[in-house]
Order: C-alpha cells, then structure tokens, then sequence
C-alpha cells in the first residue's frame, strides 16, 4: 500500500496545467460504444479510473490506441454486452455502458455497483428511464439484465439530480425512435461536454446545459473527434490548496466559467483571484477567513470540493458551517482531520469547524478520492510530517497529483 509524506509548511508558488476530466471524460469512452467508427478523444487525463473503463471497454471488444492523451475508440466488432462485476466493483461509473449498448445493441448484462465510501449510491433512476424507453429489465445475481428490440423515446422525470442518470439516458436516447425529454436533469459541465460531443457524432440534443434536455433519435450516430474539457475539481483543489498555505500560483488550460461559486468562496476567504482566458491566478497572503459551504448541484457548490474546503476551514479564521446535501456520508475525512487537531462537530450533514491557528502533522489515512485532496491540504498546512495511507483513492482521480505540488514548492514525496 502506498504513502504520501507531506512536510507542511511550505507556501505553493508556481504553474501547474490543469489535466482533462475525469468526469468527462469517463462518460464519453463509453459513448463510443454508440457507433462503429472511430471516436478519436484528446486531453483524455492519465488516471486510475481511466485505465479501469479502457480494460472494462477492450473486454467488450472495442479497439483502442493510447498516445499521452490522445485515445481513439473503435467499437466497430463488439462480441460482449457485458460489464462484470470484477470491474464495476472498483469503478461505479462502469454503469455508464448499459445505455449505450442497450441503445446501439438492445441488450447489455452489467453489474450492479457496490455501495462505495461516500454513500449507498444506486442506479435506480438509471433503471427507471430505461424502462420507461421500453427496456424489459430484471436483476438477478447482482446483474442487470436490459432487452429492448429499440429502445423508444420518452418524458422521463428524475425524481433527484443524478449526473450519470442523465448521461446515461441522454446516450440511449441518441438511437431511440422518436423523442426523449429528460426533466430535472443534471446541468454539471461535464454533462455538457459530453453532450457537445454526441452532437459532434450526429446526435440531434437540445437544451444542453439546462434542466430539460430533448433528443430526437436518429438511425446511426457516425465517429468523431472530441478535446476532453479541463477538470474544475482538480482547478479547484489547487486553488483551495493556494489559499490555505498562502502564496502565488497560476493554472493554466483550464476554465474559469464553471466554477463560479468556488472562485466566489475563496474570494471571501481572502484570496485574490485574476483569470485571463484559460488561465486562473490566485494569490493569497494571510491566514484565510472560514467560509459556510452548503453542497447541491450545478451550478450550486460542487459536493466534489466540499472536503477540500472543509481542510481550509480547519486552519481559518473563525468558524464555518458545511453542510453536505448530495451523499449520505461524505464526512469521512472528518475523523482524520480530528487527528491532526481540527475542531469539527458533526450532527447528520452537517460539520461545524471552528478555525485553529495551526493543525499538527500525523499519520492519516484516505478514505475517498476527494477526501484523500483533503487530507493532503491538511498536511500542507500541518507543522511537522503527515503520513497520509490508502493513496490508491487518489490515483483513482488525480494525474500526478504529487509532481504536480512539488511543481508548486510542496515537500511532498511517495512512499513505496
Ligand atoms: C457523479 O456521480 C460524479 N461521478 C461524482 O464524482 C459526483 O460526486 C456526483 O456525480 C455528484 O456531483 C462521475 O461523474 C463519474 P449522482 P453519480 O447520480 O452520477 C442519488 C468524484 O469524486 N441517486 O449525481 O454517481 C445518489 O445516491 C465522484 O469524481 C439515486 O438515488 O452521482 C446521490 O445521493 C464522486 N439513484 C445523488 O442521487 C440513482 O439512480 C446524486 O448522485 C442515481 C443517483
């Protein structure tokens, strides 16, 4: 099992380059299940969780070529409509091939997730939408088995918010017969990328980025090309790390337009904040002041930066109140901080932290993948050295988190 050890103390000053997305990019391989030519993806980021849908889409016979960032998907001989629990396991979003083989080839056997850290996490209302788009669907030994002869379009109502329940929908919908309308859908950006490129491979979508999504089925959805968009979870962490340890840092090719409401909280924690085109710079040169998170979806405060703003809390002046309104159990990293002396109290979800002048380093260990950024802004900011185990939930959604922070003048290293 691997370690970071972190010396905290040291403030970042420096460039980084924000990588592609995860979110983004982990639905949009599995849209290249939807044609028989090429997908051809740019600034796919090198990830964990990357790696895991590659093999979990090779197994059902999709070709693909791996160049840095460049990946081109063929899907031109599928002989499996399978996701085996063994990968699905490790990896919820594998839930992202059952609408596209459903659509493309009326049939798909994928298994259902586990729960995971943060929460119960189901996939009923992925289920429901199929089903309402004509799909026969039953489950037995822990699989889901889907059928539909073609899959017909649909006003589909989600009950809660779900980002791969709208990704999902909208991608079967892009080979339904007729029209889907997808309510209360997700407005995420990641949402939006992948929606551009569906429409780049002919799908016929309208309403993108807003609640009410329409797709009018077509016969065959034809190769593209697509440039995955920048990660603002990793954009965000960064900022968030900056304002915690003070300093200068510059992220360049990333986007500022989508993290509105984390670039206002980290003004009003003291950061000064400049973006000029897809670049966004971040000063900050004093203690930062305790800010109140509440999480909900976009274009709300992302529940993906709540731990990362709960590790700044802990040093900050005052306190502030986060409350997590996405999943049932995303405090895990609650605990750890404790460790190395934060203040919180929790009562259900919600965590009040009441700002200390210094926090001490200590062993620690990850839990999830954004509690595992939190604790290493923790340790940034702790005096002395921090151990932080279980890394692997890091790798999942990070690329080289650690060079990128000794980039910045972090004393971070990995221990084998
Ligand atoms: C996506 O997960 C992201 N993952 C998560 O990022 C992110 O935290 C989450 O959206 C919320 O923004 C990917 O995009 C791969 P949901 P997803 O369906 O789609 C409930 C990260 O750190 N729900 O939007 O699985 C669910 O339990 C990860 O990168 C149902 O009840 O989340 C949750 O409470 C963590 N039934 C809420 O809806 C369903 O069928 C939102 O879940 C689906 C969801």
């Amino acid at each position: 099992m691997q370690k970071l050890a972190i010396q905290g103390g040291s403030r970042l000053n420096g460039e980084v380059r924000i990588s592609g997305a995860k979110n983004a990019a982990l639905p949009i391989l599995c849209a290249s299940l939807l044609t028989s030519e090429p997908l051809q993806l740019a600034n796919v980021p090198d990830l964990n969780d990357v790696a895991t849908m590659r093999k979990l889409l090779q197994q059902m016979g999709i070709s693909i070529e791996v160049n840095g960032g460049q990946v081109v998907l063929s899907a031109a001989h599928i002989d499996k409509l399978e996701a085996p629990y063994d990968m699905v396991k490790t990896m919820r979003a594998a839930i992202l091939v059952l609408g596209p083989l459903v659509a493309r080839f009326g049939e798909a056997r994928v298994s259902l997730p586990g729960g995971c850290a943060i929460g119960s996490r189901p996939v009923d209302l992925h289920i429901k939408g199929l089903q309402t788009m004509g799909a026969e669907i039953h489950i037995e030994h822990g699989y889901i088995h889907a059928k539909a002869k073609r899959l017909k379009g649909a006003r589909i109502f989600f009950d809660l918010v779900s980002v791969t329940g709208t990704e999902n929908l909208m991608m079967a919908a892009t080979l339904a017969d007729g029209v889907t309308v997808l309510e209360n859908a997700a407005r995420e950006p990641e949402v939006v990328d992948l929606a551009h490129c569906l429409i780049a491979m002919g799908a016929r979508i309208d309403g993108v980025g807003s609640d009410t999504i329409t797709i009018t089925g077509v016969k065959k959805l034809h190769g593209t090309s697509h440039r995955i968009m920048p990660d603002r979870i990793e954009s965000g962490t960064f900022l968030v790390a900056a304002t915690a340890t003070g300093g200068s840092i510059a992220l360049t090719d990333t986007r500022a337009d989508i993290l509105d409401n984390v670039l206002e909280k980290l003004q009003e924690a003291g950061a000064t904040i400049q973006v000029s085109g897809s670049t966004i710079s971040l000063q900050m040169n004093k203690r930062p002041k305790a800010v109140n998170v509440r999480t909900a979806p976009y274009p709300a405060f992302p529940t993906d930066m709540q731990a990362q703003f709960m590790a700044m809390n802990c040093i900050a002046e005052g306190s502030a109140m986060v409350v997590e309104t996405i999943f049932e159990n995303r405090f895990m990293h609650v605990q750890e901080l404790r460790r190395l002396g934060a203040q919180i109290d929790v009562e259900g979800n919600t965590a009040v932290i009441r700002g200390c002048a210094q926090l001490e380093g200590a062993a620690i260990m990850a839990t999830d993948l954004r509690a595992s950024a939190c604790l290493i802004i923790a340790g940034l900011v702790a005096q002395g050295e921090t151990i932080i185990d279980r890394i692997y939930h890091l790798d999942r959604g990070y690329e080289h988190i650690e060079a990128k922070l000794s980039q910045l003048g972090a004393d971070i290293r990995r221990l084998k």
